[in-house]
């Protein structure tokens, strides 16, 4: 065989061995290879393309990283128009639809509907002839849409070639949107470098499609799951549109996930609400569900009204952003000191909750989106999440507007409010002397995850702080019966209740204690990690910075307030106290330094690892009882392989070492941390 030839079938090889990959990896969620050999494969295709580019086909998959940029796009016609949906927003709209199928239909039989979630993104079209993708279009106003070709090639789970026994035309149709994960990851960067941040995922999916330069698409998470067949449909021999969606599937095509055949409209209805339930927890955006009559049968005698067809509807979830005026804006004082703007707004039902107050986060984020009072602003209200106004409606802004300003003195206790060079928060400077700082401390001492003292929430907190009964956290311990029963609406059996929570409270852990105290940036997690390293509380007290950065999670701004924190005359009086009035927890044994996971044996990182810094990773290794070093050699035990690993990892795999990837490493931590 010539050399040239050899080559050829080599790239053929690579193409079908990715494109195989690519299937089971988005299509069949089950990968069969390390994402570092698939790189590997992926490499060796772009090298072989670069030196001979004559190999270089459509359906490449290196045909994926974006094309020149382009003026304008082309007009694309669909050839089969694509339509609309008519919107249901209540049960009863919901049950008209259905009565109106039965009456169209003559029938009283019950009818079979497809449930799917209705996923917030674009809709698109896909062309495939031969089984390659030859087009790529947005809907547009149904009848023409834009050729976006090159920016559809680039979504990583659109195949560009498929598999199987697929019709010569095929057009498929779709969504296209952004994972709400890689939407936050684009918000992000976006706010690192300054530029300007999209409302929501569906924005964000639109701008990322409509680019004229498809390697900035290229850059963009989207994603793309097919709903419908256009042209092409006619030669699918199936009977119902789920039995189409799992052909599709077999093509090597995304379907939309979550999907279910149900009967009648109470099937419906019940999909509705477990989608709601499962809706905050799902990897991308809704905004409702759909239901299509299954079988097309019905389908065709059904037909299409206006825009859209008789045999669907989307059943909308209530909107999770409304229109409202900001009335006023206040600053709450939180424990720390730190001051957060709240919009007082006119009352708006959001999502069937009525919103009177909306966050504004800070400072910074109101000169962002230059937010003024007086202002129409969008709000929005998603799960649990604090209502936070979006934005605002610059086009409705009356002349009248007042700046929102910073307040010089604590809205609480008059002390100067600071805020410090390089910092988005602004904080009173009060401290302890501050009720509302006092109070926020009270409930975070309180807190479950603290000393958990049950009942002592907000309104206790607020009660013993307003009248003067406790002043610190060390003053519950001195509470007794009378003055508390003697507190507005509590009677004596309540404030026996929390003596009681009180004095079970005494008997806690370390870990929980150090959370209690309140020191800045020390969670549950740091706190534990310095009880594991230092094993009592006097050590943790007198440590130095140094001495401090030691601990796995510890680094030089958590040390610094640490430090502060014991330095402190008053913490350290409040800490004795405390202790004084019987707080004690077991004694933490030392570990036998031999017991370690990894005591004796000598590691090696290499790559990047996802969920930590390589400082990090050293600090959890020594803690874990390893000796970490910088090269591989024939006395390295183990190498933690992380992104894009290099030599090292080569060298390791000629020595024979042993080789774990980030995620066995982030269990072995854990496994260790676990008290
Ligand atoms: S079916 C003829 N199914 O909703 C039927 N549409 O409001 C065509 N959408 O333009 C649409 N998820 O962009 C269908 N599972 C789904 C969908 C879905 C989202 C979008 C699509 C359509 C719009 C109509």
């Amino acid at each position: 065989m010539s050399v040239d030839s050899k080559i050829k079938e080599r790239v053929e090889e690579l193409k079908k061995i990715i494109q195989e990959h690519n299937y089971n990896y988005y299509i069949l969620d089950n990968p069969t290879i390390p994402d570092s050999e698939y790189d590997r494969l992926f490499r060796e295709l772009q090298t072989v393309e670069a030196q001979h580019p004559e190999l270089k086909t459509p359906d490449s998959p290196t045909q994926r990283v974006g094309a020149l940029p382009q003026t304008a796009f082309k007009t694309v016609s669909h050839i089969i128009p694509m339509l609309s949906l008519n919107n249901a927003f209540t049960d009863e709209e919901l049950e008209a639809f259905d009565r109106r199928i039965h009456e169209k239909l003559q029938s009283q039989e019950t009818i079979e509907y497809v449930c799917e979630p209705k996923l917030d993104g674009l809709a698109i079209s896909i062309l495939y002839e031969n089984g390659i993708l030859v087009r790529g279009a947005t809907r547009g106003d149904g009848s023409t849409g834009e050729d976006i070709t090159q920016n559809i090639k680039t979504i990583k789970n659109v195949p560009l070639k498929l598999r199987g026994d697929f019709p010569s035309t095929l057009e498929i149709r779709g969504e296209v949107f952004l994972p709400k994960a890689g939407f936050n990851a684009l918000n992000a960067a976006a706010k690192k470098l300054g530029t300007k941040q999209f409302a929501n995922p569906r924005n964000a999916a639109a701008g990322s499609v409509r680019q004229l330069d498809s390697r900035i698409t290229a850059q963009r998470p989207l994603a793309f799951y097919c709903y419908d067949i256009g042209k092409g449909d006619e030669t699918v021999s199936t009977s119902s549109h789920s039995k189409d969606l799992e052909k599709i599937k077999t093509w090597g095509i995304p379907t939309v996930p979550l999907l279910s055949v149900v009967q009648g409209y109470q099937g419906c209805l019940e999909y509705y609400k477990q989608i709601q339930i499962q809706r905050n927890q799902l990897p991308f955006e809704i905004d409702g569900v759909v239901y299509k009559v299954n079988q097309k049968v019905l389908q065709e005698q059904l037909g299409f009204i206006s825009r859209a067809p008789r045999w669907a509807i989307a059943h909308k979830f209530p909107a999770q952003e409304e229109l409202t005026i900001i009335r006023d804006v206040e600053f709450q004082v939180g424990r720390t000191g730190a001051l957060t703007p709240v919009a007082r707004l006119e009352p708006v039902a959001v999502g069937g909750v009525t919103v009177s107050n909306a966050t504004l986060h800070n400072m910074d984020e109101i000169e962002r989106k230059d937010i003024r009072i007086g202002d129409t602003v969008i709000v929005r209200r998603a799960g649990d999440v604090i209502p936070e106004v979006m934005s605002v409606i610059k086009e409705r802004r009356p002349h009248d507007t007042k700046p929102i300003v910073l307040p010089s003195k604590c809205p609480v206790c008059q002390s100067a409010v600071v805020r410090i060079e390089g910092e988005a928060v602004a904080r009173c400077t009060g401290g302890l002397f501050c009720p509302a700082q006092r109070k926020e401390t009270i409930k975070h001492f309180a807190s479950r995850q603290a000393m958990d003292i049950e009942g002592l929430g907000n309104k206790l907190a607020e009660q013993l702080i307003d009248s003067g009964l406790v002043q610190h956290v060390d003053d519950l311990y001195k509470l007794t019966l009378d003055p508390l029963a003697n507190l507005e609406r509590f009677a004596e059996k309540s404030a026996q209740n929390l003596l009681d929570a009180l004095e079970k409270s005494k008997s806690t852990t370390l870990p929980r204690f150090l959370l209690a105290l309140g020191i800045r940036e020390v969670g549950e997690a740091t706190a534990l990690a310095l009880t594991k390293h230092f094993t009592a509380l006097e050590p943790i007290m007198e440590a130095s910075e140094e001495a401090l950065q030691e601990v796995p999670d510890v680094g030089p701004v958590v040390a610094k307030h640490i430090i502060a924190f014991f330095k402190e005359p008053h913490n350290q009086r409040v800490i004795r106290s405390l202790l004084d009035a019987g707080i004690h927890w077991p004694a933490i044994k030392k570990t036998d330094p031999s017991k370690l996971s990894l005591s004796g044996e000598i590691v090696v990182l290499t790559g990047t690892l996802q969920s930590m810094s390589r400082d990090e990773a050293k600090k959890e290794l020594v803690a874990l009882g390893a000796k970490v070093s910088g090269s591989v050699s024939p006395n390295t035990t183990l190498v933690i392989e992380g992104a894009e690993a290099g030599s090292k990892l080569n060298k390791a795999q000629a020595l024979g070492i042993k080789v774990i990837d980030e995620d066995a490493f982030l269990k072995l931590i854990k496994r260790e941390h676990s008290l």
